[in-house]
């Protein structure tokens, strides 16, 4: 299990921790090559309900309303069985998953371009989380500093990484400017951290609508109440055992402030103009 091999990454070194992949880094723990290579023969289904998020941009809450919604709307309880991170999955997992009743709940950080190609093949839909590059820096620096699977880390240190995509996943702007291309794909939606801070029961709405799933407006207001950091930190002994406090920090909007000097400041401005000016998903992930 993921709690297992975060147990298991404490005795490792750092330089152990990471591999490079097509140029991309990744945690040699929780994504080995080999699952890697597995996904690329991943079959995806029309029905399958697929969660993608760059690392630290609210896929975890995400995860948790997902749930809550699908229970809801077919009247189960919640079930938080297999970690949905494709790229978590080992060969003997994938195999598990190739065979689970339909929908699936699927997630993953990857880049689109390394999305098993089925995905788009199969018009399956895809819900993007994507959150503001400063705070998602921030968050990054202290999930290296918490996480065993990552590694100790300095503020400016990873800030440069993050700048220049030597981090877990890779660039934050390669992942933005290539969902951008696909803001108008009628089978992706994105959604922001920052819309779901401001309003989460219309972005539970939006959710639901756009995998078809129908829910009424009081469970609607009931997942919104569970859904709030309160409410899930204080849960998250029950969804993340021991390491809950890694997965939920602080939980707001505009923490950078507190961690930026101006000059990062600046020089993160320089480059989400060079590369997101003028993009509509540019214009989502405002600061
Ligand atoms: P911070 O580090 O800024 O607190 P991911 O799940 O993609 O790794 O993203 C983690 C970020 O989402 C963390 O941000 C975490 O605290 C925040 N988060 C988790 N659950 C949340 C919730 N219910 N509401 C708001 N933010 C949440």
């Amino acid at each position: 299990t993921g709690q297992t091999k975060m147990e298991m990454a404490k005795n490792m070194k750092d330089e152990d921790k990471f591999y490079r992949y097509d140029g991309v880094l990744y945690s040699s723990v929780m994504s080995p090559v080999e699952n890697l290579e597995g996904l690329k023969s991943m079959q995806a289904r029309p029905e399958d309900i697929v969660l993608v998020a760059y690392p630290k941009c609210g896929f975890t809450w995400v995860v948790g309303v997902m749930r809550k919604v699908m229970a809801a709307s077919v009247g189960t309880k919640e079930t938080s069985d297999i970690l949905p991170l494709i790229e978590f999955h080992s060969p003997d997992v994938q195999k598990t998953v190739s065979q689970l009743p339909s929908p699936r709940f699927l997630g993953t950080h990857l880049h689109p371009d390394t999305i098993p190609a089925s995905f788009m093949v199969k018009k399956t839909k895809m819900l993007v989380v994507f959150r503001n590059p400063k705070d998602t820096v921030v968050s990054y620096f202290h999930f290296m500093n918490k996480n065993p699977v990552l590694s100790k880390v300095t503020w400016d240190n990873f800030f440069s990484n993050f700048m220049s995509g030597d981090v877990a996943w890779g660039s934050y702007f390669d992942h933005a400017v290539a969902w951008d291309k696909l803001i108008d794909d009628p089978n992706v939606k994105i959604i922001t951290y920052e819309e779901l801070k401001e309003d989460l029961s219309e972005g539970i709405r939006q959710i639901s609508k756009f995998f078809g799933l129908t829910i009424t407006e009081e469970q609607v207001q009931a997942i919104a109440d569970k859904s709030t950091f309160t409410a899930m930190s204080e849960n998250s002994k029950n969804t993340h055992g021991k390491f809950g406090s890694v997965f939920f920090r602080k939980g707001e909007v505009g923490d950078w402030k507190n961690h930026f000097t101006e000059a990062q400041s600046r020089q993160m401005d320089e480059e989400f103009t060079r590369r997101l000016a003028g993009t509509r998903l540019g214009a989502k992930l405002k600061y």
